[in-house]
């Protein structure tokens, strides 16, 4: 998406596959004025930039964990950012307590969501990556939970949410954000055809 993203150990390097799901996020927000949007596990920057870039009066909040992972996130949103974007240190496995963050029109997450026993299995490529950005746990879904019970608390009725997904996930993903009160749930796919993308709205309690 035109921007030169510093990486290095401890970092995931942004993959192609994460470009949907922040085209989807735009084209849900187009008609939203100056939207505020919380960027989970956002490691580089890639997707809150990515979003902060095609909307010029959003504001993007990106909540990073890994104390490696975020002298980069804070070099990118430098060179990106436009003042526009902020990082916060977070767990999101913990949820936004102690965070002190406003109510938001879209949460956007690429999350971690490999099961934690294919990580031995896993192409040499991507066990180069860290742990800590590939590690969804036991069936891949932790992050999924946490997003859907603990943080879209933060998202304003009618906000979106958006999730990209592992391969076969996206029924289960569905499911998680349609307890949560998500509707207008679609999916989308990456360049190889594979579901990677979910994303809904949040309901609008009349
Ligand atoms: C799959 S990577 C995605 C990075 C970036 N969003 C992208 O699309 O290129 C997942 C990211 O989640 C971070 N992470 C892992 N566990 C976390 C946690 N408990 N809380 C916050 N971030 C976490 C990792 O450090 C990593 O940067």
């Amino acid at each position: 998406m035109d921007m030169e993203l510093a990486v290095g150990p401890g970092v995931l390097i942004p993959r192609e596959d994460t470009i949907p799901l922040v085209l989807e996020t735009v084209q849900r927000l187009k008609n939203f004025s100056a939207p505020v949007i919380l960027d989970l596990c956002a490691g580089t920057g890639a997707v809150g930039l990515g979003v902060a870039r095609e909307l010029p009066d959003a504001k993007v909040i990106c909540v990073e964990l890994s104390p490696l992972a975020l002298p980069y996130l804070e070099r990118n949103l430098s060179r990106y950012g436009e003042g526009r974007v902020r990082a916060v240190k977070g767990d999101v496995l913990n949820g936004p307590d102690g965070l002190s963050l406003p109510l938001v029109d879209a949460v956007v997450s690429n999350p971690p969501y490999i099961c934690t026993g294919e990580l031995p299995g896993l192409q040499k490529e991507v066990r180069q990556e860290p742990r800590l950005a590939l590690d969804g746990g036991p069936d891949g879904l932790s992050f999924y939970r946490a997003i859907t019970n603990n943080w879209l608390g933060l998202l304003k009725p009618g906000g979106v949410a958006a999730v990209e997904i592992g391969n076969g996930q996206e029924n289960a993903v569905a499911d998680l954000l349609k307890t949560a009160g998500v509707s207008q749930i679609t999916f989308s796919q990456d360049i190889t055809g594979a579901i990677r993308v979910v994303i809904g709205n949040k309901n609008v309690c009349l």
